[in-house]
């Protein structure tokens, strides 16, 4: 069977992923706070309808949609400019609008539909604890909702990529989220410490049923944006594994 994929916008990431995501598949971004998740998922949004033309829906649970403009801008994305070609649409405060549940749902379903959208970020995974607030007590309940989501998402022909928050992001002592489980592809944002600074990292922890890498690579955060340097090794795991050998 041939795997269609698709690229994701993001400088680098889609060397690791041998070529891209696989089309209509559920993506998961994790990391702790200000490791870039945000930026990943307004990337994958924006350059998916700028350079490969499939029109996108950004959901932000967080932050005002103002200065998510403002800040994608920072970044060189000009999300304004696709907003009125009508090729990008970001939601606000779905958690008050989607209090409805299901039914709501099927408005999202009705936008993508009318729209032609191809890709969907949901900024972040709280959406569903505010969605599902009493479901929440009860783990299965929600991850069948979580999934119920997914699988909708696949039925509409759409790429869908979150992202859940995580206070370890050690990479060696990274505890698993129920979440982990049921999305089909998890990605990894960190920080190694060196000396006195971070570098930022990346992993692709799995992508279910496609080749990808699975070492870590460094990553990079500048005007530019987010970008994944897949053709080098982070210099703080170099100079870890020295020590190592040194006290050896
Ligand atoms: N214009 C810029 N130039 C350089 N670095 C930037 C720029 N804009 C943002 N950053 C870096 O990106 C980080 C924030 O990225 P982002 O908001 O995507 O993180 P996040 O993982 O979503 O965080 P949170 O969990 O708090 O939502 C900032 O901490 C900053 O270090
Ligand atoms: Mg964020």
């Amino acid at each position: 069977m041939i795997v269609e994929k698709i690229k994701t916008g993001i400088e680098g990431l889609d060397k690791i992923l041998r070529g891209g995501l696989r089309k209509n598949s559920s993506i998961l971004i994790t990391g702790a706070p200000g490791t870039g998740k945000t930026i990943m998922t307004l990337q994958f949004i924006y350059y998916g309808a700028k350079k490969y033309n499939e029109n996108g829906i950004f959901i932000a649970t967080e932050e005002a949609l103002d200065d998510l403009r403002g800040f994608a801008k920072n970044l060189g994305m000009d999300l304004e400019d696709m907003e009125k070609k009508g090729k990008i649409f970001l939601i606000e405060k779905p958690l008050a609008m989607l209090r409805g549940g299901l039914g709501s749902i099927r408005g999202l379903l009705d936008l993508i539909k009318k729209k032609n959208i191809k890709r969907v970020a949901l900024d972040s995974m709280i959406f569903f604890e505010y969605l599902y607030p009493k479901i929440n007590h009860n783990i299965l309940e929600y991850r069948r909702q979580v999934l119920m989501f997914m699988h909708k998402m696949k039925q509409a022909g759409v790429t869908f990529m979150t992202v859940s928050e995580r206070k370890v992001t050690d990479l060696d002592r990274l505890e698993y989220d129920m979440n982990d489980f049921v999305f089909e592809g998890f990605i990894i944002l960190s920080r190694i410490r060196k000396g006195s600074y971070f570098e930022r990292v990346i992993t692709v922890a799995k992508v279910r049923g496609q080749d990808h890498s699975l070492d870590v690579y460094p990553v990079t955060i500048d005007k530019g944006g987010l970008r994944v340097l897949e053709d080098q090794v982070p210099f703080s795991l170099v100079e870890q594994e020295q020590r190592k050998m040194q006290f050896k």
